[in-house]
């Protein structure tokens, strides 16, 4: 992935366009801003999508989507951290390229209306957040899983739905109510061994405490539409790890669903109701289980 800054007035860099190294840490110029560009900084995420496809074939178009959805959550929640006002998301272009962008304005230079609210995280939560190795035994709390499930619908727009797989005792989907605040089932049984087996059988997915699941795209949606749910789907995903931290949980992304028809599993028409995305979480890390 590339990253491309747009600076404008008001930045500690002087106003143009510049290359971001990550090796280095270090940005170069790359020549002037274009006419209008607004004030602060935007960063514009681009991918290349070779190597990608050399690896993981016609599956790597969804991979690239969602890693980039992950890079803005990752750029927006540094922001945050940063006291910036709320960054800006922009994933619904249609050009090639970029795919996504994340636009920032300097506290006290400009202010927006807010795009979307979190509370601010602190530079210690996001280095925090990273991926669990797996297993992810232990079944989160109500509490745990309703932060979670309203942090990614929140974050993850009006294409997708979003619930969550849960086992024993009383395994089956979980969902928000309408009221965004209570917990309800949408689907009794254990869905978690099937969501292993899409998930190109990674088998620890079975033994997951609890799996999010983002929903949505279906078999006949146009390019833009793909493109969006996925991009809004690692967006979520990325917002939804970082409180599942907050509570205590363990999380690690699961990106590598082959023909997971979640609605037709559910008896709906096939084809409608694709799984875009998804979160395994769990209470106890592994390791520390074996040392408790
Ligand atoms: C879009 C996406 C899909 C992923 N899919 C899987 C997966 O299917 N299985 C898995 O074990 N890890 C998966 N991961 C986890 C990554 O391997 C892990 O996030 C990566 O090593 C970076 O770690 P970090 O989250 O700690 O930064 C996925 C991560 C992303 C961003």
């Amino acid at each position: 992935m590339d990253t491309a800054l747009v600076v404008g007035a008001g930045c500690s860099l002087p106003p143009g366009r510049y290359g971001y190294d990550p090796r280095r840490h270090r940005v170069h110029r790359l020549g002037r801003q274009p006419a209008g560009t607004p004030p602060g900084v935007t960063a514009e995420l681009y991918v290349t999508a070779r190597r990608t496809v050399s690896h993981y074939g016609h599956r790597a178009w969804p991979l690239l989507l969602l890693d980039t959805g992950h890079a803005a959550g990752a750029l927006f929640l540094a922001a945050r951290a940063l006291g910036c006002h709320e960054p800006e998301i922009l994933l619904e272009g249609m050009a090639e390229s970029p795919l996504a962008a994340v636009r920032v304005f300097l506290p006290g230079r400009t202010h927006r209306p807010q795009v979307l609210s979190a509370d601010a995280p602190t530079p210690e939560e996001i280095l925090d957040r990273r991926s669990a190795p797996p297993p992810f035994p232990g079944t989160p709390n109500e509490r745990a899983l309703r932060a979670v499930l309203g942090s990614a619908s929140h974050a993850g727009g009006g294409d997708l739905r979003w619930c969550a797989a849960v086992g024993p005792p009383r395994s089956g989907l979980i969902e928000l109510a309408p009221d965004g605040t209570t917990l309800r089932r949408c689907a009794a049984g254990e869905a978690r061994p099937t969501l292993a087996a899409w998930a190109a059988g990674q088998g620890w997915i079975a033994e997951a405490g609890a799996v999010l699941i983002a929903r949505g795209c279906p078999t006949d949606a146009d390019a833009p539409h793909i493109r969006r749910t996925h991009l809004r789907a690692g967006f979520a995903v990325h917002l939804a790890h970082l409180t599942a931290r907050r509570h205590g949980l363990a999380a690690r992304p699961v990106g590598s669903w082959q023909q997971a028809d979640l609605g037709a599993a559910l008896g709906a028409p096939p084809g409608q109701d694709w799984i875009v995305h998804g979160l395994a979480l769990g209470t106890i890390h592994a390791e520390e289980e074996n040392t408790a």
